[in-house]
């Protein structure tokens, strides 16, 4: 099955995962929506990749409402946005593992309810490797993975025939981490990098590779795929 002609809808695709995702679908032909909340970071990527962009933000049932309301049907949605805010389990503010689940676990739900996929078509969901493998100072992120994995499961059964999966990246190189200081930035990819059977961390492409896959394999649904460089076996 090929994207040619099929309307792609990617909620984050202005950075990240989610804009490597609206290239590739785009470069198979499809026709390409984009939708995250800062219309300055979304505009620039519009022009230049030549789609269409629809600021959202997925914190909001109306946001979300109005989003679909605008694209009308489509073939494929995939979800990237989050904005994650963690801390020590003992003390991190419940205004920011509230936020995290509101953007990461309720903006998918509200995505899944609100977006009309065409028989066949697919939603994918984005999560992490955390809910696997979990870190210190960030179990809300570990619980907010664990369960959108859950949620897509349960989605492929009850959204049929419309597919639903969910790709989960190790330690990707994007932008989410933009606020860190670039020296421990670094350190940490490299550090990575060193530490996985790959030899090196993840690209925003290898993800979207894997999504692509999603989208066009008739037969995949209900499936969590696990790209992370070997993390889990490390
Ligand atoms: N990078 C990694 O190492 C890694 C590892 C595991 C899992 N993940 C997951 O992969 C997904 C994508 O991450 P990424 O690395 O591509 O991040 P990114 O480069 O920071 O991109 C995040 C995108 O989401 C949008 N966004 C954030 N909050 C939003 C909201 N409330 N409503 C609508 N759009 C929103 C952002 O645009 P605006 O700011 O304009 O809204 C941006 O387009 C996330 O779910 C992340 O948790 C990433």
């Amino acid at each position: 099955m090929t994207l040619a002609g099929k309307k792609v809808v990617v909620i984050g695709g202005s950075s990240g995962i989610g804009l490597a995702t609206a290239e590739l679908a785009k470069k198979e032909g499809a026709d390409v929506i984009i939708a995250s909340r800062s219309a300055a970071k979304l505009d620039p990527v519009a022009e230049r990749l030549k789609v269409t962009a629809i600021p959202t933000d997925v914190t909001s049932d109306q946001s979300v409402a109005d989003l679909f309301r605008r694209t009308g049907p489509v073939d494929h949605v995939v979800l990237t946005a989050a904005q994650l805010r963690t801390g020590p389990f003992k003390t991190v503010a419940m205004d920011d593992v509230r936020a995290t689940m509101e953007g990461k676990f309720w903006g998918a739900w509200r995505v899944a309810r609100e977006a009309e996929i065409r028989p066949g078509g697919s939603l994918t969901l984005v999560t992490g490797f955390l809910s696997v493998r979990p870190r210190p100072n960030s179990a809300i992120i570990s619980a907010a993975n664990g369960a959108l994995e859950s949620l897509a499961r349960a989605l492929a059964l009850e959204l049929a025939p419309v597919r639903v999966n969910a790709v989960s990246p190790g330690v990707i190189d994007t932008p989410i981490r933009a606020a860190m200081p670039e020296a421990a930035r670094k350190e940490m990819l490299a550090k990575t990098a060193a530490a996985l059977p790959v030899g090196r961390v993840g690209m925003a492409e290898d993800i979207a590779r894997q999504i692509g896959s999603f989208m066009s394999n008739g037969f995949a649904t209900g499936s969590i795929v696990y790209v992370d460089g070997g993390a889990l076996v490390n």
